[in-house]
């Protein structure tokens, strides 16, 4: 196994062990009012044992509003940032860093389980939405950047080492940035600067709330793999924009739940061949910003992270690939060249469905 991926990097002000990181995955075991579970912090000690030297948390609602399902974790209040502060206590013992991850699923959030219309940014029925929306007023836009950055603040209280801004895969700072999805006729629509507006305002107030030393990347859609949706060029320009303001290092990621040919998760990934669905974007990522750049999706041998890391990228973010083997990392360390035994068949969420949390299925 290549030296390079167990040296460390800089990611803002923290120093990673090395250049894995457990990508954002919702477990599906979350408590209802939003607190983090004695079983997700089993879960956290497995994976802080693993080897990866940063952990990302699964997607965070920064509201009751933005939350689409009973099991994913909120923080919005005390009890919920007590209970993100054991999952802290738990990976800090293994010197691993956490990133907490912040999103508002806008559109695809879900009234039965909020108990509220859901706002997007029109009031269309999008085919990505399963509900019509309410249209965000500009001054509850103004709002929801403060909430994230309540929320931001709370995770650093709770000890995490950063924060990520999920604007990725059809959520509503997705929305935002996806013409498909943003027809306002305001400042927040339109132009691709309009379009960014929301995502670079909710950037700066999380920096104001957080200060200079605290962690803050971006997970993003280099393309939406959609009709009308946000492609490269523009996906980078914001992100080199939002670099210049100080953000510390950006996830590329692509598509979004109804996309094609690929979503975020994607499957029949069996060959090396496969592997890397969103080289092109991560490539283009790496060639023109100076912030690390994190791979994701489709990453399963230690010969596709050591090219990846030969050709640039940073950082090696793995999601499925530790829901099946949460130890993979340590084993790659040792001398295991066998890629994943992962299969991409994406059967994991079918407990989760049924409120039992997230579990490999694989068919033996
Ligand atoms: C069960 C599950 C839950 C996920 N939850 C999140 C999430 O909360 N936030 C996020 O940004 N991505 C989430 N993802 C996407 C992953 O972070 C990752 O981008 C995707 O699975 C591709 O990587 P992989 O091929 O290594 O699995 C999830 C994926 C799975 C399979
Ligand atoms: S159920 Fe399938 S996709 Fe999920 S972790 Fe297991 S092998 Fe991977």
């Amino acid at each position: 196994m290549s030296k390079q991926l167990f040296s460390p990097i800089n990611l803002g002000r923290l120093t990673l062990k090395n250049r894995f990181i457990r990508s954002a995955t919702w477990d599906g075991m979350g408590f209802n009012d939003g607190s983090f579970s004695p079983a997700q912090i089993e879960l956290y000690r497995r994976l802080s044992k693993g080897g990866a030297g940063l952990l990302t948390t699964g997607f965070i609602a920064v509201t009751p509003q933005g939350r689409r399902n009973f099991e994913q974790n909120l923080l919005c209040n005390r009890p919920q940032q007590q209970s993100l502060k054991k999952i802290v206590d738990t990976v800090k013992r293994e010197d691993v860093a956490l990133l907490a991850q912040l999103v508002h699923c806008g559109g695809l959030a879900k009234s039965e389980v909020t108990k509220q219309a859901t706002v997007a940014p029109g009031n269309r029925q999008e085919p990505l939405y399963e509900e019509t929306p309410k249209a965000l007023s500009s001054t509850e836009i103004t709002d929801l950047t403060v909430k994230f950055a309540e929320a931001a603040a709370r995770a650093r209280e709770a000890g995490c080492d950063g924060v990520q801004i999920h604007a990725a895969h059809g959520y509503l700072i997705s929305q935002f940035l996806s013409p498909c999805t943003n027809q306002r006729e305001d400042e927040y629509g339109g132009s691709p600067e309009n379009r960014a507006r929301f995502l670079i305002a909710v950037y700066e107030k999380v920096r104001e709330y957080t200060g200079a030393d605290f962690t803050i990347t971006i997970k993003i859609n280099g393309s939406d793999y959609f009709n009308d949706g946000l492609e490269c060029p523009e996906s980078l320009k914001t992100v080199l924009r939002l670099a210049e303001l100080g953000l510390d290092g950006v996830e590329v990621s692509g598509g979004n739940p109804i996309s094609k040919p690929l979503t975020p998760i994607p499957q029949a990934i069996k060959a090396r061949e496969n592997e890397v669905p969103f080289r092109d974007e991560i490539s283009a990522f790496t060639k023109s910003l100076s912030i690390p750049v994190a791979a994701v999706a489709g990453i399963r041998s230690p010969e596709t992270a050591k090219e990846l890391i030969s050709r640039g990228v940073s950082l090696i973010s793995l999601c499925r690939p530790l829901i099946c083997e949460p130890d993979l990392i340590k084993q790659w360390q040792q001398g295991r060249e066998e890629p994943a035994r992962c299969n991409s068949c994406n059967r994991c969420f079918i407990p989760a469905f049924k409120g039992k949390g997230i579990k490999c299925m694989k068919k033996p």
